[in-house]
């Protein structure tokens, strides 16, 4: 049976019984801080069994895409080495909220492996959790298992819920009880059942894991009861098509041998049981499903768990031999075997082939020098790895820690995980130092937390809570020392979501303190970094904070052009595009997306124009406090991987919907003129666009234009001839380099002429030791031709100085490199010159450094060859 008439009976039956067929989620789970990447089935499904989301069925059923590799449950280690883990699985899952429980569960669940998938009855065992009493009894008195196939697990794992059958979805959230299904590969397999001390090995299989829903467990470990009993059930589908295609591994099924031979075909690997190819068809389907759901390699997060993937399947590409990008071809072939499953790859799959190529190319490089090193430190020790070379493979070469324990554990080298730890603790500590003023932020401090006015004001009459100086707390800050001033209410905005803290003046009367940088030193607690300019500033006193409102103004222009900017880009590339990183200072807005291509001269034109756009039509600015789920109802983008608290701050711009906690402009126009300056590349995947607003886009329009005035004045021309102008002179000074190209070489065949009469004989040879003039490499070599055809059996050298260096060049007739080499000649005279140099025994080629001992050099040439003639 293949695997996709698998997906189809199973859901076709749950269906049959009442159930919703619900399509797969992404592979990041929406707004969960909990959880990294979706690994099960029901985490789609969350809220609905913690009694917070309803759906408008008690009955589901899906085949969702799961990755385990990180967080509580992490199989990448395990690929490759067994015949059933794997980074990405699908999972077949059949779910009740509150609707039915464990016996119709478990009722199902027979009836469908029995009499549609047809298992032999005999075959599958399985396992209770200790105390579940009602579970075993349904299985032997209502099923009929005989009781020596039904197991019992207790708390196996050293702690009250910590057994393989109690399942948790991360280390808080909903779990329960379950009872799972396995099924017996044969007695030609080693492995014992479960429970027993052999049962790690690959005979009996787990196929289906039946959780009963139970609780919710919090942060401190406390399990509550949730709202009402559910049923999450889980089967893997590669490890049931290993059943029902008669194979034992997993990687034998249809789906895996369509990828195995192609990774094969990419990296010219001959054995088709090579453990590396399973690696590598498991990553691409890991590493391809996570661009699709918007993932980028990166160095943290979502995008470093897909960044150790790919490097982990490159590294086996290059164990079989394959140095060159080979991984994201294997896309198209991914494409054959589950696009029609699952429409969004195939929809990506030009995408992620792009993204998957450019993180090729980009640790290609390291891959081969950081494999030197490995090597190297494995010469001196085979049996250890120190942590402080782990580390330099992870800092210099790019190499996970995963990667590098990989290697290790296929050359049974010991890694020393804690030494690699500490290496990167040190260097956390250093970076830490050297960012000492922001540091000085993290000053202790247990007053009130300010209150920001800053959105309606600029200036604000308010109390000095607290001064530090150098991060310690004290009550005066005096003339010319630094400092930072806490303040009970201030109009300054503090850094972040990208926009920079305000800069300005605090003081009353004489006391002046300039505000440099606004920082949050706690949450919800400004810190103003500035200098005591003038006057002294006490703890109780009361001043007047007033923000530069000319930088302000500027800063905010940008920011709201940020947020046009974004929805434009999503325009214009699509809906790929998100935001990465952005920073927006009074000078200009920086803004890091997802992107795989450079934007082209018109995409960045059609932005412009969009934002542009908005801006004349002159939309007031909206903002609005509400509650997450309202926010996402109201189409606001909200941010990949940020944390939102209950109530958030939707800002209306033009048609951008977008949370943000910034300051913006009252109405679009405001905004002024938007241009981009430059586009660019940052990181694989991710571009880079800078552009100005207001009085900024005016100066670069207008420096733009004096440096084309410029341009066109110096080729007198004017702008709009310029290009064919160029193209113009281009010619011309093609034109004339070939003229002069020519001109030296009939000037050096001249000399060459001149230089036949200066051959000296020696024993029958030629020869003849001579400098010409200002000729380059390649009159050298014409003219040493010409000089070897003339002069019949010669050594000959010329040589050349051109700005300080010296070329040399050595021939010797084919008659006579039986006495002479070329290649030794050329190196006699280069070592007196400060090089060495080689070639074949009729023609050398060599470069020095040192003009003055050129003469004194060629004058020994015939002594030279007369020690050999
Ligand atoms: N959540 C359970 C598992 O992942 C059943 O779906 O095994």
């Amino acid at each position: 049976m293949k695997s996709s008439e698998i997906r189809e009976k199973f859901l076709k039956f749950f269906e049959s019984k009442g159930h919703t067929i619900v399509r797969s989620s992404p592979l990041v789970p929406g707004n969960d801080p909990t959880m990294l990447l979706t690994n099960s089935g029901m985490v789609q499904f969350k809220d609905v069994f913690l009694g917070l989301d309803t759906r408008p069925y008690s009955r589901a059923t899906t085949v969702q895409r799961c990755v385990r590799a990180g967080g509580k449950h992490n199989d990448l280690e395990n690929v490759g080495y067994t015949a059933r883990h794997h980074t990405f699985f699908e999972m077949l899952g059949n779910f009740s909220f509150g609707d039915y429980f464990k016996r119709d569960a478990i009722q199902y669940c027979w009836e469908l492996l029995t009499k549609v998938y047809m298992l032999p009855a005999e075959k599958l065992t399985v396992t209770v959790y200790f105390e579940d009493d009602e579970a075993y009894d349904i299985w032997a008195n209502e099923i009929g298992v005989p009781k020596e196939r039904i197991i019992r697990i207790g708390d196996n794992k050293g702690a009250r819920y910590a057994s393989d059958n109690f399942w948790q979805m991360a280390d808080t959230g909903p779990c329960g009880p379950c009872t799972e299904v396995f099924y017996d590969h044969g007695a030609d397999i080693w492995g014992g059942p479960p429970g027993s001390p052999e049962e790690d090995g690959d005979r009996f299989i787990e196929i289906w894991n039946l959780v009963f829903m139970q609780f919710n467990r919090d942060e401190q470990g406390v399990l509550t009861p949730l709202p009402k009993p559910s049923i999450d059930t889980g089967m893997g589908m590669e490890r049931l098509a290993a059943v029902l295609q008669h194979v034992h591994s997993n990687y034998e099924i249809d789906l895996f041998q369509a990828l195995i031979k192609a990774a094969a075909r990419e990296t010219g690997a001959l054995d088709l049981a090579n453990n590396s190819l399973k690696v590598i068809a498991d990553h691409i389907r890991a590493a391809s499903f996570l661009i699709v759901d918007g993932i980028i390699p990166s160095s943290e997060g979502h995008g470093y768990v897909l960044r150790r993937i790919i490097r982990r399947a490159l590294r086996h590409g290059h164990k079989l031999g394959q140095t060159k990008p080979f991984f994201h071809k294997l896309v198209l072939d991914l494409d054959i075997e589950m696009g029609e499953a699952y429409p969004e790859l195939r929809e990506a799959k030009a995408r992620v082939a792009q993204v998957l190529k450019a993180e090729e190319e980009r640790f290609g490089e390291t891959l081969e020098n950081g494999m030197k090193i490995l090597e190297a430190q494995l010469a001196k020790d085979a049996k250890n790895l120190d942590g402080a070379t782990a580390f330099t493979l992870y800092d210099t070469y790019g190499f996970p820690l995963d990667l590098t324990a990989d290697i290790c554990r296929e050359r049974g080298v010991t890694l020393d995980e804690e030494g690699f730890a500490a290496a990167m603790e040190q260097q956390k500590r250093t970076a830490r130092a050297a960012g000492k003023f922001k540091m000085a932020a993290k000053v202790e401090y247990a007053g009130e937390k300010t209150k920001f006015v800053g959105y309606e004001s600029l200036a604000h009459n308010t109390h000095v809570l607290a001064l530090y100086s150098e991060g310690v707390s004290v009550q005066e800050l005096k003339a010319g020392q630094e400092g930072i001033v806490v303040l009970d209410t201030t109009p300054f905005y503090a850094e972040s979501g990208g926009q920079v803290g305000d800069q300005g003046v605090i003081g009353n009367g004489v006391n002046v303190f300039e505000v440099e940088d606004t920082l949050k030193i706690q949450a919800d607690v400004f810190g103003h970094h500035g200098l005591l300019r003038e006057g002294s500033l006490k703890v109780g006193d009361t001043v007047d904070a007033q923000v530069d409102t000319v930088k302000r103004a500027r800063t905010i222009r940008n920011h709201s052009a940020t947020h046009l900017m974004h929805k434009a880009l999503r325009e214009v590339l699509g809906s790929h595009v998100q935001q990465k990183g952005s920073l927006v200072d009074p000078d200009k807005t920086r803004f890091d997306f997802s992107h795989g291509a450079p934007l082209t001269l018109d995409e960045i034109a059609k932005v412009e124009m969009i934002v542009n756009r908005e801006i004349l039509e002159n939309h007031p600015t909206q903002a609005q406090h509400m509650s997450f789920d309202d926010a996402v109802k109201h189409g606001a983008m909200a941010l990949f991987g940020e944390k939102y608290g209950d109530t958030v701050r939707v800002l209306d711009i033009g048609s951008s919907k977008e949370l943000c906690g910034g300051v913006h402009v009252t109405r679009t126009g405001d905004i002024g003129l938007f241009k981009i300056v430059s586009e660019g590349g940052v990181a694989a995947g991710i571009r880079r666009v800078e552009a100005v607003t207001g009085e900024g886009a005016l100066a670069l329009v207008q420096s733009i234009n004096r440096k084309l005035q410029e341009a066109a004045g110096a080729l007198k021309t004017s702008p709009d001839e310029l290009p064919s102008r160029i193209a113009q002179v281009q010619d011309q000074v093609k034109m004339l380099e070939k003229e002069v190209a020519a001109l030296k070489s009939k000037l050096a065949a001249g000399q060459g002429d001149e230089l036949v009469t200066k051959a000296v004989d020696v024993n029958g040879i030629k020869v003849l030791a001579a400098t010409m003039e200002g000729a380059d490499v390649t009159a050298l070599r014409e003219t040493m031709d010409k000089l070897k055809d003339k002069l019949g059996t010669a050594a000959i050298v010329l040589a050349s100085v051109l700005e300080g260096k010296v070329s040399l060049i050595a021939g010797v007739t084919k008659d006579a490199t039986g006495k002479v080499k070329a290649g030794e000649l050329v190196n006699f005279v280069a070592q007196q010159v400060g090089g060495k140099g080689g070639g074949r025994p009729d023609m050398a080629q060599a470069g020095g450094t040192d003009p003055s001992s050129l003469p004194q050099a060629l004058a020994g040439v015939a002594g030279w060859v007369g020690e050999r003639a």
